[in-house]
């Protein structure tokens, strides 16, 4: 399985997103993850359709859009409209994730389901083989540049064998505090993709970094 870099824009100069998705288009990353905030679910509010609107015209890698908003089923066809590939949505804040799952799929989106660092992985038992992926957050979600929390290397592997054993084809995708030492991590515990903000973006060389975490 290809290892999967997903650098999140959230850490870009937004007076230079044009600059930053050149990078991207450029880089060795096969994704853009895209983090949408809302200020209720999560406290901080990030950037909406415009925005991904306008990426999505430029931009020739996936849209990996991580929703950490409050009713998402609201707006999963406006999603699709903007542009997004993949759609992220969070277990807390789908009474109905089943169905959330199959209408991301019929907009043609891949479905992935994201978890709360305390969010146990046992609970994706009964869904894990609907799923394309299953992000885990690795901080908890409403800010760039926090620090990884530990325990998610093991959360990591529990997940892995819950998808080995339910024989689903899902991704684990991680997002949060990732750096070289996190990430190679990550990657023996069974990680498909690393998603990375201030690592990438803060670094003098956003290119290599990416080329770098990718091959681990
Ligand atoms: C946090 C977001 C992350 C964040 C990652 O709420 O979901 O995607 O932007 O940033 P770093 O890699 O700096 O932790
Ligand atoms: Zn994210």
């Amino acid at each position: 399985m290809n290892r999967i870099i997903s650098p999140s824009l959230l850490s870009a100069d937004f007076g230079r997103l044009n600059d930053a998705i050149d990078m991207i288009n450029a880089s060795d990353a096969e994704w853009l993850h895209l983090d949408i905030m809302d200020g209720v679910f999560v406290p901080n509010i990030s950037f909406g359709f415009p925005v991904i609107e306008a990426v999505k015209k430029r931009c020739t890698k996936k849209l990996d859009t991580h929703l950490m908003i409050e009713n998402p089923d609201k707006f999963i066809s406006d999603f699709a409209r903007a542009g997004a590939d993949i759609l992220n949505v969070h277990y807390e804040a789908c009474t109905h994730l089943h169905r959330s799952i199959q209408r991301i799929k019929a907009e043609n989106m891949q479905a992935a389901v994201t978890l709360n660092p305390h969010t146990s992985v046992a609970l994706l038992e009964d869904i894990i083989r609907d799923v394309d992926m299953v992000l885990l957050m690795s901080v908890n979600p409403g800010f760039a540049g926090q620090r990884f929390i530990e325990n998610i290397y093991e959360k990591t592997a529990r997940l892995k064998e819950l998808i080995l054993r339910k024989n689903s084809n899902a991704l684990i995708q991680v997002d949060g505090g990732v750096n070289y030492e996190v990430g190679k991590k990550l990657f023996d515990a069974g990680a498909d993709v690393l998603v990375a903000g201030s690592f990438v973006f803060g670094s003098e060389n956003p290119l290599e970094t990416i080329t770098k975490l990718r091959d681990l």
